[in-house]
């Protein structure tokens, strides 16, 4: 049994689609049955008085090492799916984070981006001008300047990571380069930035690539993104972000930031206040 200073707590609130709430119930008896057996620690299911459809989902963890072996076991993660498929889960309280991977994913990235920032095509590196006439860049350097190591450990500088990934916008026809960086509920970083296409219906923003990178990689829990670009007004997520947002990270903290300061922070609710999903159809 772990000494109790390694264990860890997490909480996850979950919204049952109305009419699931007899399977919700199945799946969470199985769930604290399988951590039990597994001894990946204990789960506690603890209704809200005032929503009938909401629950939270405590989970004492027997330590770190057991909540990886958990989020990793195929039991664990077939039953995940079936939660996702009637319930909207928010990760409220995170007790599985480890610093000190997140402090080597990052520092490994940023080496990789520093060897060789200037990506891309050639004709995509000439600035043609917005079509617009106005210059949208605070500056005309395209370097964000000196770097400066901030992440303390236990705080992924989200900020800095999506101010990154924006150096691999390809934004050829709008020159707008967005950068995102999304944080799953374990810690990791996923980044993305717009890439644009001559069919310009086809551009994809930064954010949706940051989300479906990580949903291919598995990923099914977030509880922030940082969003970056160029402008002295925050850019916050387009509508259709907004959505694929909503669908697969629920109520999450949208930072909006510029190449030199944070410019604020949202929940996505507030952003999105009468949300169609799942639970509508
Ligand atoms: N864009 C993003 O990537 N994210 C946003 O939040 C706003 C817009 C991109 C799409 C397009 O490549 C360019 O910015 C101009 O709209």
């Amino acid at each position: 049994m772990a000494s109790s200073d390694s264990r860890r707590l997490s909480v996850s609130r979950i919204d049952v689609s109305k009419g699931h709430e007899a399977e919700f119930h199945a799946i969470a008896t199985q769930f604290a049955a399988l951590l039990a057996r597994k001894d990946y620690g204990r789960a506690v299911t603890v209704a809200d008085e005032a929503e009938p459809l909401r629950f939270y989902y405590v989970n004492h963890w027997n330590g770190v090492a057991s909540a990886e072996l958990c989020h990793a076991d195929p039991e664990v993660q077939s039953l995940t799916t079936r939660l996702y498929q009637i319930a909207r889960v928010t990760h409220v309280v995170n007790g599985v984070r480890r610093p000190e991977m997140m402090r080597i994913l990052l520092e490994d990235r940023r080496a990789r981006v520093e060897a060789d920032r200037r990506t891309g095509f050639d004709r995509r590196m000439k600035n043609l001008g917005s079509p617009t006439g106005v210059e949208r860049r605070l500056s005309r350097d395209r370097r964000i300047g000196p770097r400066r190591v901030r992440d303390r450990p236990g705080q992924v500088d989200l900020i800095d990571a999506a101010r990154r990934a924006r150096e691999h916008a390809d934004a050829a026809f709008s020159h707008f380069k967005v950068g995102a960086a999304l944080e799953t509920a374990d810690g990791e970083v996923i980044t993305g930035c717009n890439i644009e296409n001559a069919t310009y219906g086809l551009t994809m923003c930064a954010e949706r690539v940051a989300m479906f990178k990580a949903l291919s990689e598995g990923h099914r829990a977030f509880v922030r993104i940082a969003i970056v670009a160029d402008t002295e007004a925050p850019t916050p997520p387009c509508g259709a972000c907004r959505q694929i947002l909503w669908e697969f990270g629920g109520n999450m903290e949208i930072l909006l930031a510029n190449l030199k300061a944070p410019k604020g922070t949202h929940r996505l609710k507030e952003l999105l206040p009468l949300p169609f999903d799942e639970r509508l159809l």
